[in-house]
C-alpha cells in the first residue's frame, strides 16, 4: 500500500515459489559503480504463507502483480491457479530469468519457455507477463516463443549476470559467486532489448532496467515499452521517486502537446521507418 500510495500505477511482488525458501547466505548484495549486484537466492515465504499475508490487505482494488517462480515447470501452474482465486491479484509475472539460480533459467531455453507459459496459460485467466533474461544471444526470439505460447505481455529485462571480487582476499564478494546486475549500468542493454523485441511481437512490452528518472521512462517508451517497472532506484533513492517521475512525465507531455503517453510507445521505430520510406 505504501508503494501504491507513493504514485506507482501498480505494485509487483518479489518472486514467490511453492514452498518457503531461506535464500542464500550473506553477503547477498554488493554495490557496483552504476547499480548493484544481488543474489538473494529467491527468498520467500512460499505461496501458502504469502496468500495468508495477501488476505490481510483490505483494499482488493490495489493493482497487484504477482511475480512467481517454480522449482519445476508444473509449480508455475499450481501457483498461478492458487493466485487466480484472489481478487487482489490482477496479473501474474513469470520469473523465468533469475541470472544465477539453476531453477530459474528457463528463459534461456525456447522449448522450456514455451512449456512453462503454456502450463500457466492453462492454469489461469489472469494476464500473464513473462519476464525475460538478457543473458541470451537473441532475446526477441524468446519473446516470440512466449507470445505464441499465450503470454499477454513481455517484461524486459531481468538482471545481467555479474561477479564482484574482493581484491584483498581474491574471493568473490557474494556467497553465491554470481549475481544479477541492476541499475543504470544495464539501462542501455534494456533499451536495446525492448527495441529488438518491439520489432518482433504484438503484445505490450513492460520495460525495466536502470530507470531513475522521467527521461529514462521516455526512452523506454520510444524503444517500444507500454509501461515500466522500477526496482533498484527505490533502494538507492526512496519511494518519492514515483511522484517525481509522474510529475516529470506530465510536464514533458504537456510541453509536447501529447494527450496520452501511449502515443510515445515505439516512436523511435516510427521515425526510423518513415526515414526508410523516404
Ligand atoms: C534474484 C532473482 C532475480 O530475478 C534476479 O534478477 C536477481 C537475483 C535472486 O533472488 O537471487
Amino acid at each position: 500500500m505504501r508503494v501504491y500510495n507513493s504514485g506507482a500505477g501498480a505494485v509487483i511482488s518479489k518472486s514467490i515459489g511453492i514452498r518457503p525458501r531461506e535464500g542464500n547466505k550473506n553477503p547477498v548484495v554488493v554495490g557496483a559503480d552504476c547499480g548493484l549486484i544481488n543474489a538473494m537466492g529467491l527468498p520467500n515465504p512460499g505461496i501458502d504463507n504469502f496468500i495468508d499475508e495477501l488476505k490481510q490487505i483490505k483494499n482488493t482494488e490495489l493493482p497487484l502483480i504477482m511475480s512467481i517462480f517454480g522449482d519445476t515447470e508444473d509449480d508455475f501452474g499450481i501457483i498461478a491457479e492458487r493466485l487466480s482465486e484472489l481478487k487482489i491479484v490482477k496479473a501474474i509475472e513469470l520469473n523465468i530469468s533469475c541470472p544465477h539460480s539453476k531453477i530459474s533459467q528457463i528463459g534461456q531455453d525456447p522449448e522450456l519457455t514455451e512449456k512453462v507459459v503454456k502450463i500457466v496459460r492453462k492454469s489461469t485467466n489472469l494476464p500473464i507477463f513473462v519476464k525475460l533474461t538478457p543473458n541470451v544471444t537473441n532475446i526477441s526470439k524468446i519473446a516470440q516463443v512466449a507470445e505464441r505460447a499465450g503470454a499477454d505481455a513481455i517484461t524486459a529485462i531481468n538482471t545481467v549476470k555479474a561477479i564482484a571480487i574482493d581484491i584483498e582476499t581474491g574471493f568473490p564478494i557474494l556467497s553465491n559467486i554470481y549475481g544479477g546486475l541492476s541499475g543504470p549500468a544495464i539501462k542501455p542493454i534494456a533499451i536495446r532489448a525492448v527495441f529488438d523485441i518491439y520489432k518482433k511481437v504484438k503484445i505490450p512490452i513492460i520495460g525495466v532496467g536502470g530507470i531513475f528518472n522521467w527521461k529514462d521512462v521516455i526512452e523506454f517508451f520510444y524503444a517500444g515499452a507500454s509501461a515500466v517497472q522500477i526496482g533498484t532506484a527505490i533502494i538507492k533513492e526512496d519511494l518519492n521517486i514515483f511522484n517525481k517521475i509522474n510529475y516529470g512525465l506530465l510536464r514533458f507531455l504537456e510541453k509536447k502537446n501529447i494527450f496520452n503517453i501511449k502515443e510515445l510507445t515505439g516512436y523511435t521505430h516510427k521515425i526510423l521507418n518513415k526515414n526508410l520510406e523516404m
